[in-house]
């Protein structure tokens, strides 16, 4: 266990078990130099135990770098909550996992993530002053149709979203909302999902195509935007994707570090998920600090000049964008950032 948690470079991992309930939580606090410990709380089925060890502490590790590239004065931590198959009261779980998140003092600061609601959010808010319950969706998928604009504009110089053709896979809390924004700025839409509902409605409403989940990764397109969950960008997808630039919600999208390489061997633009996904952190957190909507509009406007800055370091430092973005949130985390990321950065 300690080599698990010393892997991902983990200050600790606190687990949780109430078998009258049927709660099963792990909360990893991955980083707390910058502040307490920041991330949503996940509530989905795991296979087993180990595979929801590997699930929180890969994912606190991401927010930690989110958290610092964000500029927002917390570190990363991240909670997932085993959901039993059946016969369980949500309510009673989503308590009591507040009751355990208030033991922690304030160490670690919560909001919705994957499986989770606004409702869940309230549960634990019943129980501890440690959490953000208002849903961050509209704020991720605005960051991320902004961080893709300015991933187009990188491509191409001048080029914008009118006309560009998006490939949206998940039309979930942050994917439907991302078609609408995409589609107010002109973009022209491809779809799918799992749940045939959800695509009819995006269908209906902005005059996508939909195809099948298994078709998603060969369509022709500007922009892949993975939606869904991580680990979708692989040896096998990777290789058929007909796209030019790679830019989603998903945490965690490349299955392995040497995916970035082959986007960049394929010559495919990626935007670290981390980078442009913020919105939805940067909302919650600023929003649990009672910063008003302006302050909050005012920092995720500075994910696309962030990805830019990424990309540029990538370029000059001849690595791929993940890289150039682990270094830069690794040289932020030291106090080591150069001084001309300090507007980017600046607090609130
Ligand atoms: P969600 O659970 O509301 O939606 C996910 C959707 O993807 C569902 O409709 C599901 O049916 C669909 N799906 C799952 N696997 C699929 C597949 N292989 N092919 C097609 N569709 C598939 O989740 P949400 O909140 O929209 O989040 C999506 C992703 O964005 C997750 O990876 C999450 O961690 C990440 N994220 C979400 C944030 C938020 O504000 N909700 C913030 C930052 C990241």
């Amino acid at each position: 266990m300690f080599h698990r948690i010393e892997s991902f470079g983990a200050e600790a991992l606190h687990c949780f078990s109430d078998p009258a309930l049927g709660l099963r939580a792990l909360i990893a606090i991955h980083d707390t130099r910058l502040g307490p410990a920041f991330g949503g709380s996940r509530f989905i089925p795991y296979i087993d135990e180990d595979a929801a060890v590997d699930d929180v502490l890969k994912l606190s590790l991401g927010m930690t770098r989110k958290n610092a590239l964000a500029g927002i004065p917390f570190g990363g931590g991240k909670a997932v909550i085993m959901r039993p198959d059946k016969g369980f009261k949500r309510h009673d779980i989503f308590r009591r996992f507040g009751e355990v998140i208030e033991g922690l003092g304030g160490q670690f600061v919560t909001a919705m993530d994957a499986g989770s609601e606004t409702e869940d959010m309230a549960s634990i808010a019943s129980a501890s002053v440690y959490v953000s319950v208002a849903d961050p969706a509209a704020h991720t998928a605005l960051g991320v149709a902004t961080g893709i604009e300015a991933a187009i504009a990188r491509r191409e110089a001048n080029a914008t979203l009118a006309g560009a053709t998006v490939a949206v896979q998940g039309l979930g809390h942050v994917g439907s909302k991302l078609c609408a924004q995409l589609a107010e700025r002109g973009a022209r839409l491809i779809v799918t999902d799992f749940d045939r509902a959800r695509i009819d409605e995006i269908v209906a409403r902005h005059d996508a195509e939909a195809v099948s989940p298994g078709q998603i990764y060969d369509v022709d397109c500007d922009v892949f935007a993975p939606c869904a969950l991580g680990g979708v960008l692989n040896d096998d997808t990777v290789a058929r994707l007909r796209c030019r630039i790679v830019a989603g919600a998903a945490n965690n999208q490349l299955a392995h570090p040497a995916i970035a390489e082959a986007l960049r061997a394929r010559n495919i633009l990626y935007a670290p998920d981390y980078v442009i996904n913020a919105g939805g952190v940067i909302f919650a957190a600023l929003s649990y600090l009672g910063d008003s909507e302006f302050q909050i509009l005012k920092k995720i406007k500075r994910i696309p000049i962030t990805l830019t800055r990424v990309l540029d370091l990538a370029e000059r430092k001849r690595v791929t964008a993940e890289e150039a973005a682990e270094g830069l949130a690794r040289e932020i985390l030291e106090g080591d950032a150069p001084d001309d990321t300090t507007p980017m950065l600046a607090a609130r």
